[in-house]
């Protein structure tokens, strides 16, 4: 048995892909390590979007190169390979800046990483796969997806073509594709049989997903979402991330009409204010926004809301900024990650010439932040007394206690409840704590689909 460890940075779609990269390379003998330090392959699955995000990697292979020559003291060796969107990004140049890097794969080529690695072992010296391969990265991953916890993701939609001009995206991730109906609900189907109650739908713009369905027409999201509600033991789905441009009408239905879909909603808006919207290539006003919260939230009224923030974009004035807090204020969110502007090589922001110094970003960051925190806060105490169902994702760290999810994402634990793991049962919300809610059993787990009040 060789040993595998895979540490992943960035997005969930980039937690999906090391999940699948472990499938992939377990029929090759691999288990999971503990570490790195046991490890015979190492994979950094990386995240390009921010350059603290890009730096983490280098200091981390700069760590294995050293775990490496170790292991090799001793006549052992360690593969290491870098994946994911700096793989993408950086392609040769990693090579030539860390030395310890034996392969650089690409997000669409991974699945190409067993005849990789037999290429290394070969000495092959180092391998390099950044290609938009013609094939089909999907048809070729092993299809058992055996050990799967009560919440999945399944990513149905992968690149961008909307160029917001902060973004490196559309360059790591490549065009829009969207994965064919029946390859999707197929993996659906096998993520529920292995004990799946909730699948996350994943696309770096998953509502302009677009696949190919059985009648040979493209579907929409909102289609896919409703032939996933029939999938047998699915009884929760959600989308992440969408673009406010492409909440179509019938995917604002679609919250009012599917009782599987939760009443939770990633809808990143980055910024209150229309110059700015607009200098970021976002496509649509604040008021467009705005807009398409109230009809989501008339389809769906107990629809939370969550979103990004980027402070300190080229130009953003103290009016700007205003504007940002009194969308925020406007909209009302239940939960949210904000971020300083950082300029990505290769990106038109990038060489605006009206950067906003560092001070002034931390400084807005800083007052966005506690507004959101201020909201959540009072998103959270709303719940408080309430009796709702949790999905038991995983033990938590007393004894007999266990983690689950609300129908709003917010963490639950509830003592006693960890025979229920993989189960939704209903939980009165008894105290709110700084970073989750805490519950008590009202009855045992339901097994029917529960509907959300
Ligand atoms: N597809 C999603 C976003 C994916 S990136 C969307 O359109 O909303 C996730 C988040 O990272 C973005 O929403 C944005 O808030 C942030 N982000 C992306 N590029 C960034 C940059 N250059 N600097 C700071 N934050 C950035
Ligand atoms: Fe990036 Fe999202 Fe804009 Fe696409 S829509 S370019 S992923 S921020
Ligand atoms: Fe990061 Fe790539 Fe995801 S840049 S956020 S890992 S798409």
């Amino acid at each position: 048995m060789k040993k595998l460890f895979i540490k992943t940075y960035g997005c969930q779609m980039n937690v999906y892909d090391s999940v699948r990269m472990a499938e992939l390379l377990a029929p090759l003998g691999y288990a999971p390590a503990d570490g790195a330090a046991d490890a015979d392959m190492v994979i950094l699955n990386t995240c390009h979007i921010r350059e603290k995000a890009a730096e983490k990697v280098y200091s981390e292979l700069g760590r294995l190169k050293r775990l490496k020559e170790a292991r090799a003291a001793k006549g052992g060796r360690m593969i290491v390979a870098v994946a994911g969107c700096v793989a993408q990004a950086e392609g040769k140049e990693m090579l030539a800046r860390q030395g310890a890097v034996d392969i650089v794969v690409g997000p669409q080529s991974y699945h190409r990483l067993p005849e990789m690695i037999a290429r290394i072992a070969r000495g092959a010296g180092h391998v390099l796969e950044t290609d938009f391969p013609a094939e089909d990265k999907f048809d070729s991953l092993p299809e058992q997806r055996a050990h799967v916890g009560p919440a999945a993701f399944l990513t149905v939609q992968e690149g961008c073509d909307r160029f917001c001009t902060f973004c490196v995206v559309p360059y790591t991730r490549g065009n829009e594709y969207s994965r064919p109906v029946a390859q999707v609900t197929a993996e659906a189907e096998r993520l529920a049989a292995n004990g799946a109650r909730e699948i996350t739908l994943l696309g770096q713009n998953v509502n302009a997903y677009r696949g190919i369905g059985p009648d040979g027409e493209r579907w929409s999201l909102a289609l896919l979402l409703a032939a996933l509600a029939k999938v047998k033991g699915l009884d929760r789905l959600r989308y992440m991330t969408s673009h406010p441009s492409d909440m179509s009408d019938d995917l604002i239905a679609a919250h009012g009409d599917i009782a599987a879909l939760m009443p939770f909603l990633h809808l990143p808006v980055q910024s209150g204010s229309d110059s700015v919207l607009h200098a970021m290539n976002r496509q649509h006003t604040a008021d467009e926004y705005l807009r398409i919260v109230e009809r989501v939230r008339a389809a769906r009224p107990d629809l939370a809301l969550s979103s990004d923030f980027i402070v300190g974009f080229p130009g953003e004035s103290e009016a700007d900024f205003e504007a940002t807090l009194a969308l925020i204020r406007r909209v009302g969110y239940a939960q949210t990650y904000s971020f300083k502007y950082s300029a990505r090589p290769g990106t038109p922001a990038a060489a605006a010439h009206n950067q906003i110094p560092d001070e002034v970003k931390d400084a807005r960051l800083q007052v966005l932040q506690a507004l959101l925190t201020e909201q959540l806060h009072a998103f959270n105490v709303t719940c408080a007394g309430r009796i709702m169902p949790v999905l038991f994702e995983s033990r938590g760290r007393k004894d007999g206690q266990a983690l689950g999810r609300s129908p709003w994402l917010q963490p639950v634990h509830v003592e006693g409840a960890a025979p229920l793991i993989g189960e939704i049962a209903e939980v009165r919300i008894e105290e709110v704590q700084p970073n989750s809610l805490k519950g008590a059993l009202v009855r045992p787990a339901v097994r029917e689909r529960v509907l959300v009040q």
